[in-house]
């Protein structure tokens, strides 16, 4: 459905170039794809592109076959398009329903009946039918995503672009965003971006790893994984000894008899007691991200 190639991006901040995108060639199917990479990858800019709110710099960009990098072109996506930003701005004094019918206007939803409707039915989608009636500001994070969600989904888009819309809820509220996002991608495709790598593995089909505005992996949570196999080891300290020789600590457990080291490298030559163990979804990223040259420290 999404077809792109060479994409570049490069903004101009202060006379500087910032290259945001370099050159990605990515293509995208059905369900939901998952977008993955650190702070800064590029993934909100290259989100912001295919929405039609950013112009990209070069490269081509098709959704359903209309070419993005023309008028007419982002017109026809926007009509199936369903965005929420990272950081969507609500009025805290509207109830649920006030907003998203407000946000149904924006869309050109003209005829107030169809509109009326059609607002109760994505409130009812997301789990809010019973908070319709309540103001914003007293929702909680995930109750204010899933308003974003609704408002996304007013125009019935085939496309749903969700800009990190799992930080800074609780396991809960996360579970149960992100199984809502699952169902509507049955029947539409929805692209998430996120730098939880579990956020992934639970729910996309495939996967691209952004970092430095490129695309550093393409492929199914499962293959990323595989790629960190005899990469990862566990490794137990005593004392104030610690893992060295280019391993990544990817994680640390204090126990009685010293400190068990979870490790991502190359290789342990030097750690004979160093026992290999499975990789996880974690460590397939952190293996890429090393192997890509990229510096991944956590301890
Ligand atoms: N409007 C802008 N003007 C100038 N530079 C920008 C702009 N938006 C993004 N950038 C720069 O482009 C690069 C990519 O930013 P982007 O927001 O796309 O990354 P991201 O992957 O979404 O990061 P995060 O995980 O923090 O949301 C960064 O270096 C950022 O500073
Ligand atoms: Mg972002």
């Amino acid at each position: 459905m999404i077809e792109i190639n060479s994409l570049t991006k490069t903004y101009g901040v202060g006379g500087k170039a910032v290259h945001a995108l370099n050159g990605i060639d990515l293509s995208i199917g059905s369900g939901m794809f998952g977008l993955l990479g650190p702070n800064g990858a590029g993934k909100t800019t290259f989100m912001r592109i295919l929405a039609g709110i950013v112009n990209p710099s070069g490269g081509s960009i098709r959704v359903d076959g209309h070419d993005l990098t023309t008028e007419a072109g982002k017109q026809a996506v926007k009509s199936m398009l369903g965005y929420l930003p990272q950081e969507l701005g609500m009025y805290p004094e509207l109830t649920a329903e006030q907003f998203v019918d407000y946000m149904a206007i924006l869309k050109g939803l003209d005829d107030p009946q169809k509109r009326k409707q059609r607002v109760a039915q994505v409130l009812d989608m997301v789990g809010l039918r019973d908070s319709a009636q309540r103001k914003i500001k007293g929702f909680s994070g995930g109750m204010k995503r899933r308003v974003g969600i609704a408002q996304a989904l007013v125009n019935d888009p085939k496309l749903l672009i969700v800009d990190e819309p799992t930080a800074g809820l609780d396991p809960e509220e996360r579970i149960r965003f992100r199984n809502l996002l699952v169902n509507l991608a049955a029947d539409r495709v929805v692209l998430l971006s996120t730098h939880i790598v579990e956020d992934i593995g639970q729910t996309c089909r495939d996967v691209a790893v952004l970092s430095h505005g490129q695309v550093l992996f393409r492929g199914s949570p499962a293959e990323l994984m595989k790629a960190a196999s005899g990469h990862v080891w566990t490794l137990t300290m005593s004392g104030l000894e610690k893992p060295n020789h280019g391993l990544t600590v990817v994680s640390m457990l204090h126990l009685a008899d010293g400190t068990q080291y979870r490790l991502v490298g190359s290789e342990v030559d030097e750690y004979p007691a160093a026992e290999e163990v499975q990789p996880g979804l974690e460590d397939g990223y952190v293996w890429l991200m090393k192997s890509a040259g990229q510096a991944v420290e956590f301890a």
